[in-house]
């Protein structure tokens, strides 16, 4: 597949300071630098309460950052880009009273895709995360790994150049998380889109991806980017490799020296 090297994603000194009332202000992110390449799979990882979903947000446009800045294709990050960025969170957050096909077909109504286009989009995409079948049901008719893929097919629908995933899988089941990450290898190596992914999952992160971002936690920063280098395709015999292990050894020693804020900690070193 050919990949372009200009960065997709470029952050700049980004900055997040969440001011409550009657509260010290949090200081959520600190001198966030980075950029990711187009058709790259990034996952971040680091403890509750780093910053994670703060920054996700900002990426999407959710959310303004306090200073600094994000590019996307080198264009400013001002709100929301339907088309460009679609976003999928851990709760599926389907309408219950449409059908899967009716819930993929929905935002593309919201942007005025032609009907024609919508349909053939809709069918491609229920396809593509293997629930042609059960496009009619409703999402109550669905188990929580079927309404996670209709929200990713959801999310693909919409023809982004750029997926941000915030703990898409961490409602699931173990079981059904494995098989739902392999998926989302399958169709990110079918789509050439930019991923970017959290996970409270090490084993997840490097299995799936390019590039680790590990985050610390007061004040949210990144600790350290680090280049998985694993061939692909993947397939899971590669998580019980040494090499493997050596990644995840390492990581978990980023993270296990830092604070949370809770006493549960958010990162398993398993899956
Ligand atoms: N709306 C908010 N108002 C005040 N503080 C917030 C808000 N959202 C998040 N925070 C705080 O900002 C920090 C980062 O939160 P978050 O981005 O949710 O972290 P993560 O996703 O890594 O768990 C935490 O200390 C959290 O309590
Ligand atoms: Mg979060």
């Amino acid at each position: 597949m050919k990949r372009d090297a200009t960065p997709v994603i470029e952050v700049r000194s980004l900055q997040k300071v969440y001011a409550s009332q009657g509260a010290a202000p949090v200081q959520a992110l600190q001198d966030i630098d980075f950029s990711i390449r187009e058709g790259a799979f990034v996952s971040i990882v680091g403890p509750s309460g780093c910053g994670k979903s703060t920054l996700l947000q900002i990426l999407g446009g959710l959310l303004p950052a306090s200073a600094g800045q994000v590019l996307v294709a080198g264009t400013p990050v001002t709100g929301p880009m339907p088309g460009k960025i679609a976003l999928v969170f851990q709760d599926a957050t389907l309408m219950p009273w449409k059908s899967a096909i009716d819930n993929v077909l929905f935002p593309l109504e919201i942007q005025k895709v032609p009907r024609e286009e919508r349909l053939r989009r809709g069918d491609q995409y229920l396809k593509l995360v293997g629930l042609e079948g059960a496009a009619h049901r409703l999402p109550h008719q669905l188990s929580g790994g079927m309404k996670q893929r209709v929200s990713i097919a959801r999310g693909l629908a919409q023809e982004p150049r750029i997926i941000l995933m915030d703990e898409p899988f961490g409602a699931l089941d173990e079981q059904n998380r494995i098989k739902m990450g392999h998926e989302l290898l399958r169709i990110w190596e079918a789509t050439g889109k930019t991923i970017v992914l959290i996970t409270h999952s090490l084993t997840e992160a490097i299995f799936l991806s390019d590039t680790v971002i590990v985050m610390g936690a007061h004040p949210g920063r990144i600790l350290e980017r680090v280049e998985i280098e694993l061939p692909r395709p993947r397939t899971y015999d590669v998580i019980g490799s040494p090499e493997f292990g050596a990644i995840r050894n390492r990581l978990w020693r980023m993270i296990e020296i830092e604070p949370t804020d809770d006493d549960t900690r958010a990162v398993a070193p398993e899956l």
